[in-house]
């Protein structure tokens, strides 16, 4: 049997789901993208941020650089300087365009870009239906890297469109409000896992990142960890205890950041008459004591925690306590559309919070698992060369996309981040 021949036949079901995959991710994209103006779409307010529609074409041109180029012999690309425009950090595939320029760019336009995207999607679906056997086997993996790779950017259009509108003075909102849980939080309580030898790490048959593997085995002293998010009711304890003011709760270069940056709140607080506000993705409003607070740096986290006589969980610690605690990987995540954090329940589960709401700081660095070993080729600058000056972060946050992350999933961000929805869970050692 030609191999050409038998290829749509080979691996159909397989085939299927993944093409569904790929249209209802490229298709939530272009949902989050709609309520954007071009104008909206091609502002840059930080280095960090990148316009919306650069992260329409970013995630286009991922597919284009790592499937179509390599793997889809007839395919022709639409504009080669799309591949300098739209290529984030990948030195093996070339020079690029400087990140913090990206705001600088009218054109293209968001027209163009769709017509990129359209471009893109129709040479996708020929080539997941017509790949032969071997290039099947050898694109699935990858067309998989590229949705999950594209959720990552549908969280940070969310991120960086935030930060975008809250610079601005009309105070504007991404979408109207959907309600909020407004319960009372219930009791801070602090759940006690058993010490020992344990296994983290990504040990399941589905998608994971590199950066989650090897499973190894962590020894763990016994610990306790906070029954739910520390809320902004707790937080403004901390301010109002001179915890801006104070440096005896601050690594060294938290309180050299805070003297730089003039830091007295967490990012998009704001004080007026006594009162604090915060920016969310519906636009301003009072803060909610209840509510988990978001938007801190892990040097805030860690201030907080000293502050507080307790501590951060290390990433183990987390994972540990999420798996003995049976934690099923949903919550208040972006599908559920309120975009932000909410309060914890009374009579919720022992450990709430722990997938959606904020992304939880870890007191451990962004480092390799043992035996870890980036991909060959290109796509293993993907995670392998990020570790070193950065935090883990756990858990996924309201605006992480339904799905996508697991117990095991390992985010990252510089200590002196606030953009991403960074917050704070507590851990006390048993004495
Ligand atoms: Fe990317």
């Amino acid at each position: 049997m030609d191999a050409t021949i038998g290829a749509t036949a080979d691996h159909q079901d397989e085939r299927d789901a993944a093409l569904r995959r790929y249209r209802v991710t490229r298709a939530r994209t272009e949902a989050l993208a709609a309520p954007l103006s071009a104008e909206d779409q091609t502002i840059q307010s930080m280095p960090d941020v990148s316009p919306t529609k650069w992260h329409r074409a970013h995630t286009s041109w991922f597919f284009e650089n790592f499937l179509l180029t390599p793997f889809a012999p007839t395919y022709r690309v639409l504009d080669p300087l799309y591949g300098y425009l739209f290529n984030s950090y990948y030195e093996g595939a070339g020079a690029r365009h400087p990140r913090p320029e990206r705001g600088l760019l009218s054109r293209p336009g968001i027209a163009e870009i769709a017509r990129y995207r359209a471009h893109i999607d129709r040479a996708m679906e020929d080539l997941i239906a017509t790949a032969n056997a071997a290039t099947w086997r050898a694109i699935a993996p990858l067309l998989e890297l590229g949705i999950n790779h594209e959720e990552q950017h549908q969280e940070l259009i969310l991120m960086d469109i935030k930060h975008v509108l809250a610079l601005n003075p009309l105070g504007t909102g991404y979408a109207p409000a959907k309600t909020a849980a407004s319960d009372r939080a219930p009791e801070l309580a602090f759940v006690p896992i058993e010490g020992g030898l344990h296994e983290i790490g990504y040990g399941g048959n589905g998608f994971a990142f590199d950066n989650e593997m090897p499973r190894h085995k962590v020894w763990l002293e016994p610990f306790r960890l906070g029954s739910r998010l520390v809320t902004c009711g707790e937080y403004l304890a901390f301010i109002a205890d001179g915890g801006y003011r104070r440096p005896e709760w601050w690594l060294s270069e938290g309180w050299t950041t805070v003297q730089r940056e003039a830091w007295e709140a967490p990012l998009y607080w704001q004080s007026a008459d006594g009162a604090w506000r915060l920016f969310t993705l519906s636009g301003w409003r009072v803060i909610d004591p209840d509510e988990p607070v978001c938007h801190v740096s892990y040097y805030e986290a860690d201030a907080f925690a000293r502050w507080s006589g307790k501590r951060l969980p290390t990433e183990a610690e987390w994972e540990v306590a999420a798996l003995s605690a049976d934690i099923a990987p949903s919550g208040n995540l972006m599908d559920r559309g309120v975009f932000h954090p909410e309060a914890a329940r009374e009579g919720g589960a022992a450990l709430q919070q722990m997938i959606g709401d904020v992304w939880e700081w870890t007191a451990s660095p962004y480092v390799a698992y043992p035996g870890y070993r980036p991909p060959a080729g290109v796509i293993g600058e993907y995670n392998g060369k990020f570790m070193a000056n950065q935090m883990v972060l756990r858990g996924g946050a309201a605006v992480t996309p339904g799905g996508h992350v697991r117990v095991s999933y390992r985010n990252f961000f510089s200590p002196g981040s606030r953009w991403a929805f960074g917050g704070i869970r507590l851990a006390e050692d048993v004495q």
